[in-house]
């Protein structure tokens, strides 16, 4: 069952140990409750999608206690660096580039080549994040689809028996997600806003000195689920394969075998958690002009987050 943990010394150590283990632990932020699990562990990751129920595998934030942290897992260039000393810790996120040494699972950025992170103010989420010494996942602490917790007991209200625990501490200041802003210097020559929040644009605007560029302007990307959208494998794909056609790369699930599998025992968080390596490991084994084949996977649980991906893996491409 979930447990309550009092937001003391014991009750942070508690969270920290649980998350070393692999388990999840809701936590507030100023924002809303983060459901938290170990960004570098696929197992976690995966689990998170399990427990919110998410259809599809957006990408989340890492959450960090500072900008050094921060470092260790993207690339923060001068216009990012202005905004983390403007609003960190706050209810800022920013999508960079991923540090190829960074260590966080592919999941968490849904395999794009740009991360979300953020350092929030919270008391208790900075403790957290200190004791537990790592990269935190954590998207909203609710169910896919329902409102997002500010309160202990709306956390429990939603997922009671589906987390480790739930950090009690109290109601969150800010009650809204927190603002997220491409600040690619790769891609973008200007910052956009991806997804207004709990922090407001004319403070962005402020201490940037010029306007954001906003989701949807031409050139830019309109929304963050669309983002998630660009990684798709070179080699065709072809789903509900149950053998391999010649030259066809097979990753087999449960009793269908092919080269590789999502998982032979037919676990969908094993599966989940090896997503987004085995499409990379079997697009380098197609080859560019080549073709990889997916055996079925049930549409239950985490397996309908897998089959959105690979539809949109084996979608026309424009
Ligand atoms: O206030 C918050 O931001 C809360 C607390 C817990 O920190 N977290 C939160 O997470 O709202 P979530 O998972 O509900 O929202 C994450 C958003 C999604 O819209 C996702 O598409 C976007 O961040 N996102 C994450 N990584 C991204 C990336 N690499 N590129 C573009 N968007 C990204
Ligand atoms: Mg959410």
């Amino acid at each position: 069952m979930t447990a309550t943990l009092a937001p003391d010394d014991a009750g942070i150590a508690e969270a920290a140990r649980l998350l070393r283990q692999g388990e999840l632990v809701a936590f507030p932020t100023e924002t809303v409750y983060g459901l938290g699990g170990d960004a570098r562990s696929d197992h976690a990751v995966a689990r998170i999608f399990e427990a919110k129920g998410r259809p599809s595998f957006n990408p989340l934030i890492v959450h960090l206690p500072d900008l050094a942290a921060v470092e260790a897992v993207a690339i923060v260039g001068p216009v990012a660096r202005d905004l983390a000393l403007a609003f960190w810790p706050g209810p800022l996120t920013l999508v960079l580039p991923l540090r190829e040494d960074a260590g966080v699972s592919p999941l968490v950025t849904a395999g794009l080549s740009t991360v979300a992170v953020r350092v929030p103010e919270h008391p208790l989420a900075q403790r957290l994040l200190r004791a537990f010494g790592g990269p935190v996942a954590a998207p909203s602490a609710n169910p896919s689809g329902r409102v997002s917790p500010t309160r202990a007991a709306h956390v429990l209200e939603g997922l009671s028996g589906r987390i480790a625990a739930v950090l009690d501490g109290g109601s969150c200041a800010v009650g809204l997600e927190s603002t997220i802003v491409l600040a690619d210097p790769d891609t973008n020559s200007h910052p956009v806003l991806l997804r207004p929040g709990g922090l407001p644009l004319e403070a962005l605007e402020a201490a940037l000195g010029r306007p954001l560029g906003m989701a949807g302007d031409a050139g830019k990307p309109t929304s963050p689920g669309q983002l998630a959208s660009h990684y798709a494998p070179e080699a065709g794909v072809r789903l509900d394969a149950v053998t391999a056609r010649p030259g066809e790369v097979l990753v087999g699930f449960g009793p269908v075998r092919g080269a590789l599998s999502l998982s032979e025992s037919g676990d969908l968080v094993e599966a989940a958690a090896r997503l987004f390596q085995t499409l990379r490991e079997a697009d380098r084994l197609a080859g560019p002009a080549g073709h990889i084949a997916f055996a079925p996977v049930p549409e239950r649980g985490l397996g309908r987050a897998i089959n959105d991906r690979l539809r949109r893996a084996a979608a026309p491409r424009g």
